[in-house]
């Protein structure tokens, strides 16, 4: 068994990202992030603070607009038209969840795609679809999966590859990036009958559902691959992902930790976005 590092990787991909960025002040640029938090949301709170950090670490700038969970749908998207037209802004990050009466994909609608570095406009989704040369400005935590193969070497063409969690940002644009690498993908979800079915066949389990120990020794094969993109707080405090890593990692070739797994990947994958789209803007190679 070998551990999926995203930690060191991510470590590295930010390094190389402090780089791009050096070179960009030399011309007088600085990619900038504006990140929108509505309410304080502790999983939020938390996500936002290694964002912050990972903007630090590599010089890009950081803004964050702070609204209470009274802002309304319509405050919201005139702070997004603000900052597209903003010329120093080049990534605009709404933070997730918004509470119940904001209607969630009117806020996204309204982001330019050129600055949507979470990847979720329907531009850049829709572009996913199409082949891996149109991934441009993709959904941070499966490109993070995906950047984690590339990293140690594992080919996803032929296999067999069973997501389980169907969400908008995460489990159906990374179906569609294996696929585009040409895995054979299965997703499964909260109504699949019999998940164990499908998971024992898979060389590639990914499971993205906020359920710890849902996946277990017993539903994978020899030698799988396992993706935990979970992340579970018990009532003691701990964090953990959504499969079992103590049962699983006698029994797999590969398991990711977590922590230490996709949360660092997915961090340092908006970065690439962020940085990705100020080159962009300002046509900086
Ligand atoms: N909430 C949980 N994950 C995410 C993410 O990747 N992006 C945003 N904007 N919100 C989230």
């Amino acid at each position: 068994m070998a551990i999926l590092d995203g930690r060191k990787v991510s470590g590295e991909m930010l390094e190389r990202l402090s780089h791009d960025v050096k070179r960009m002040q030399l011309s007088h640029l600085q990619p900038k992030l504006a990140v929108i938090l509505v309410g304080d949301n502790p999983a939020s709170l938390s996500y936002i603070k290694q964002k912050k950090k990972a903007c630090e670490k590599t010089g890009v700038a950081w803004e964050q607009i702070d609204y209470s969970t009274a802002v309304t749908t319509d405050e919201l998207v005139a702070k997004i038209h603000e900052l597209n037209k903003d010329i120093k802004t080049h990534g605009i990050l709404v933070q997730l969840p918004l509470p119940d009466h904001i209607f969630t994909p009117d806020v996204f609608k309204a982001i330019d795609p050129k600055k949507d570095v979470d990847g979720f406009t329907a531009y850049n989704l829709g572009k996913m679809f199409l082949s891996k040369s149109f991934e441009d400005l993709a959904p941070c935590t499966p490109m993070g999966v995906i950047r984690m193969f590339e990293y140690y070497d594992i080919d996803v063409k032929g296999k067999e590859a069973v997501i389980v969690g169907h969400s908008n940002i995460v489990g159906k644009p990374l179906a569609a990036m294996l696929l585009n690498r040409d895995a054979t993908v299965t997703i499964c979800h909260v109504h699949t009958e019999d998940l164990a079915a499908h998971t024992k066949r898979a060389d590639i389990v990914c499971v993205a559902v906020g359920k710890a120990n849902l996946i277990t020794e017993d539903m994978v094969k020899v030698g799988a691959i396992v993706v935990d993109i979970g992340f579970n707080r018990l009532d003691n405090g701990k964090m953990v992902g959504d499969a079992d890593f103590k049962g699983l990692e006698k029994k797999v070739n590969w398991i990711t930790p977590v922590p230490g797994g996709c949360g660092p990947m997915t961090v340092s994958c908006l970065i690439e976005n962020t940085v990705r789209a100020a080159m962009r803007i300002h046509n900086f190679k």
